[in-house]
């Protein structure tokens, strides 16, 4: 743990998946593959592409494959500025090349593919160990730490004995339900801290700006069933040492786009590699404060109650107690776990209550739901979802317009990209053979944005993920068209915590509150900041529901 003391930290370098550009070098992209390329496959044809039907079985290969040249993508990234719309490009490139396409960025090769049946292709055949990318930058700044490495920046069997350890107590509905009273707790301190914002506005029922506000509820959380420890993020003055890990989270994110797109060479000549690592070692220290807290407490029970009189509680507890991992091993991980789950659910409330306030039919019916299961005066419990269709269906259609995650260049939606390199055999895929290590960009964000299988995708309808016996479904075409917490094996791990927190938030404040847009906030667009975050400040109205 001394060690570890020396340490920093992190948040989710999530962005350097898929559509990762790493190190670049400018050699021009094959120009026979750009000459040759088909315009490529339709989506409905990709799972059919020709050459894998049964009588016609000659596989395309990787070089056959179209894509922006080198240039032009740098151009396009750097320049036009779609570093931080990657989500966008991939949409003009689906409509230039169809749905599968090169990309290149110096040795870097990215295979994007962006229809529902490739991806069930790509992710089908992953192997036991499933690799999302590297995670070069995330693992340099754990070298020169002298850091463990967590659930995001381990591979190979390492990884998975890592996971097997790590699902206990949080992977599954049954398991996260134990988190409800802890996760309740949080959410009576964000209506405490909700009600004194809005006393301090001027019409006393606005919150100028909610996606902040969710941020420090997501990190208190998320803190509270790791560590079992309150952080006071809802509180009104934030401790010191809170707010210095939130703006190193920026600083983290902010500066690993720079450090994953300028070569080695220029780190000591620019502040960025610099405030990159000090972020991440922050962020690290952030983990370790609580951690040794945690260690002190099981140690004190110890010492006056001897092993019988340790009382196993929350997450951190559990790991450490049950043996299974070291305190070293878990000051890897828990930092990972932190940063994974806090802009991705933050984010995700935020989008939710943007679409229902612009909602108000849909907004009136999901209080109608809630009330009807939970009267107003109730606190919502776990067993109480089964009973809330349209409130679950309003979380996975904002995770579907707004994905959470994103692993190329830290830019996404609630998840708007995400990776696969198949390390095992060279796999078969829409038509073409790619060869072991071929790095497949997954991208969600236009996927969930296809007609054939999202009728109207741009808009907000939560009725598409009712039961087809439902009134007013259409039911959802098919089972890739949105994957917002992943797939297998390398699946989110903090799934169910975070679906149970946001539905134990949003059923409260849709039981007491009218939510609508506050006059100056208007139209939101997205911008990728690993998750899709709002490009401004989304003000909204709490309009207190007669009791
Ligand atoms: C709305 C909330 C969330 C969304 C949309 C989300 C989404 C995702 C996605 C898409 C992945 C990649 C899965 C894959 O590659 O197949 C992932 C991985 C992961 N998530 Fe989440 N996540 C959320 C919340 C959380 C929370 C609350 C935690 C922490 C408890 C968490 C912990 C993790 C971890 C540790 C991984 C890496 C798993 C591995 O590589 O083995 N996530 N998440």
């Amino acid at each position: 743990m001394d060690r570890i003391a020396s340490v920093s930290c992190a948040r989710l370098r999530w962005a350097l998946l898929g559509t990762r550009v790493a190190r670049f070098g400018l050699g021009p992209l094959g120009a026979r593959a750009k000459a040759s390329l088909p315009n490529a496959l339709p989506a409905a044809e990709a799972a059919e592409a020709p050459g894998t039907g049964p009588g016609d079985r000659r596989l395309r290969s990787l070089e056959e494959l179209s894509g922006p040249g080198q240039l032009r993508f740098l151009f396009q990234l750097l320049v036009q500025g779609y570093l931080l719309r990657l989500h966008q490009l991939q949409v003009l490139c689906k409509a230039k090349y169809g749905p599968m396409w090169i990309s290149r960025v110096g040795p870097q090769t990215h295979v994007n593919l962006a229809s529902a049946p490739l991806l069930e292709q790509v992710m089908r055949q992953e192997g036991k160990y499933p690799v999302r990318n590297d995670m070069d930058l995330w693992k340099e700044h754990r070298d020169l730490q002298g850091l463990p490495y967590g659930p995001f920046t381990t591979q190979g069997h390492h990884w998975y004995q890592l996971r097997q350890v790590l699902n206990q107590r949080i992977l599954k509905p049954a398991e996260a339900a134990l988190y409800t009273n802890a996760l309740n707790e949080v959410v009576d301190s964000f209506m405490v801290r909700l009600n004194e914002i809005m006393a301090e506005s001027d019409s006393g029922d606005q919150v100028p700006d909610m996606a902040q506000l969710f941020y420090y509820f997501a990190l208190e959380a998320i803190c509270y069933i790791l560590f079992e420890k309150r952080i006071g993020c809802l509180e009104r003055s934030i401790p010191q040492d809170t707010v210095a890990f939130v703006s190193s989270v920026g600083l983290m994110f902010q500066n690993s786009l720079y450090a994953t797109f300028l070569p080695k060479w220029t780190r000591p000549l620019f502040p960025f590699w610099k405030r990159y690592l000090d972020g991440w070692n922050t962020i690290f220290s952030f983990g370790k404060k609580l951690m040794d807290q945690k260690l002190k407490e099981i140690e004190t029970q110890l010492q006056t109650g001897g092993p019988n009189g340790v009382q196993i509680s929350g997450y951190l507890h559990f790991l450490l107690t049950s043996g299974q991992l070291s305190p070293r091993e878990a000051m890897g991980s828990l930092p990972e776990l932190l940063m994974a789950g806090v802009d991705t659910t933050s984010n995700t409330l935020t989008w939710a209550l943007y679409h229902l306030s612009k909602s108000p039919e849909i907004q009136a019916a999901l209080h109608e739901e809630v009330v009807g299961v939970v009267p107003v005066g109730q606190v919502p419990q776990h067993k109480d979802f089964a009973h809330m269709p349209l409130l679950k269906a309003v979380l996975k259609e904002t995770l579907r317009s707004r994905p959470a995650f994103s692993f190329p260049c830290s830019l996404y939606p609630v998840v708007p990209i995400n990776s696969r390199v198949i390390m095992e055999k060279e796999i078969e895929v829409g038509g073409f053979l790619f060869p072991k290590n071929t790095q497949f960009v997954l991208c969600h964000y236009v996927v969930s944005r296809d007609p054939s299988i999202f009728p109207e995708p741009e808009s907000f309808q939560p009725h598409r993920w009712l039961k087809k016996s439902e009134p007013d479904s259409f039911g959802v075409q098919h089972p890739f068209g949105s994957v917002p917490f992943g797939y297998g094996v390398r699946g989110c791990l903090g799934r169910r915590i975070a679906e149970l927190e946001m539905q134990l938030l949003l059923a409260r404040l849709i039981q007491q509150y009218k939510v609508a847009l506050s006059p100056e906030t208007g139209e939101v667009k997205s911008v990728a900041r690993i998750v899709l975050v709002p490009h401004k400040n989304v003000g909204l109205r709490f309009l207190q529901r007669p009791c």
